[in-house]
């Protein structure tokens, strides 16, 4: 049933967003200010801009921006280069390298209780492919587009995340997935993570019935003591939001991701 759900709602998707929904202007815009360009060919403008978004971003990272919930209108090129181009990457392969050279410094108890949590989207998988068609953060979250892009079950996995993910299980980890996503999207979540290269999962956990309405930090914190109170030691956790990853029953060591295109409480 759920399986043919996925399909049939992917190919709907497929059919709305790929071939016409084009909106690329074939006017430039010329801007109006300084324009003038310094011998490497980028102008001071652009440099300006450029300054401004680096620091923004650099207060999100850090969680000293607190809620947000559009990227500045500004940033919107910063951001695209940035996701997509080499330093998003390099930047998650660095903590990936982190996260494993601790990892490999835990001394394991042996028993299945070395528990290692991570977050799903952003963190495991990449919406990179939805958040390209909804200006890369700058457009308010619409809930039911990003339900039905998760419907598809295609979001590639986060490559340092994957080879992460992996090394974690040769050094006999026991993986737990703790999402925000809902129950009823269990099916294509586990459908997604194996598509990306995923598999042998401890556990995955999603929203029930009880958690909506709380925050990200609140519901994580609760499954991660129930996790403790079953006996689970959980040495490392991994999530691209602050809220993966403090409030209680924290990780020994956590590991917090790049994403400067949106903000969860
Ligand atoms: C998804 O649902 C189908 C049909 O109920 C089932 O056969 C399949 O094992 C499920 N896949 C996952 C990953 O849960
Ligand atoms: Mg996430």
């Amino acid at each position: 049933m759920a399986l043919t759900r996925c399909v049939l709602v992917s190919l709907i998707i497929f059919l709305t967003l790929s071939p016409t929904s084009s909106s690329q202007s074939i006017i430039q815009m010329i801007p109006k200010e300084e324009t003038h360009l310094s011998s490497d060919g980028v102008s001071g403008r652009r440099r300006g801009i450029d300054l401004y978004c680096e620091s923004w971003k650099f207060t999100v990272e850090t969680n000293d921006a607190g809620f947000w919930s559009r990227i500045p209108d500004k940033c919107v090129d910063f951001v695209k280069e940035y996701i997509t181009g080499k330093r998003y990457s390099s930047e998650s392969e660095a903590v990936a390298d982190s996260a494993l050279a601790y990892a490999k410094s835990v001394g394991l108890s042996g028993n299945g209780k070395d528990a290692w949590v991570f977050d799903i989207d952003e963190t495991l998988l990449s919406n990179v492919p939805y958040y390209a068609l909804h200006g890369f953060g700058s457009e308010i979250f619409d809930e039911s587009s990003f339900d039905e892009w998760v419907d598809l079950a295609e979001a590639p996995a986060l490559t340092a995340s994957l080879r992460l993910y992996k090394g974690l299980q040769e050094l006999g980890f026991t993986i737990i997935l703790l999402t925000g996503r809902a129950e009823f999207q269990r099916n294509c979540t586990g459908i997604n993570l194996q598509y990306a290269g995923y598999s042998n999962w401890e556990r995955l956990i999603l929203r029930g019935d009880s958690d909506h309405g709380k925050t990200a930090s609140v519901y994580k914190s609760e499954k991660r003591k129930e996790l403790e109170d079953e006996g689970y030691v959980i040495h490392g956790n991994s999530g691209d939001q602050w809220s993966d990853l403090t409030g209680f029953a924290v990780a020994t060591r956590s590991f917090k991701l790049p994403n400067p295109m949106y903000f969860i409480a």
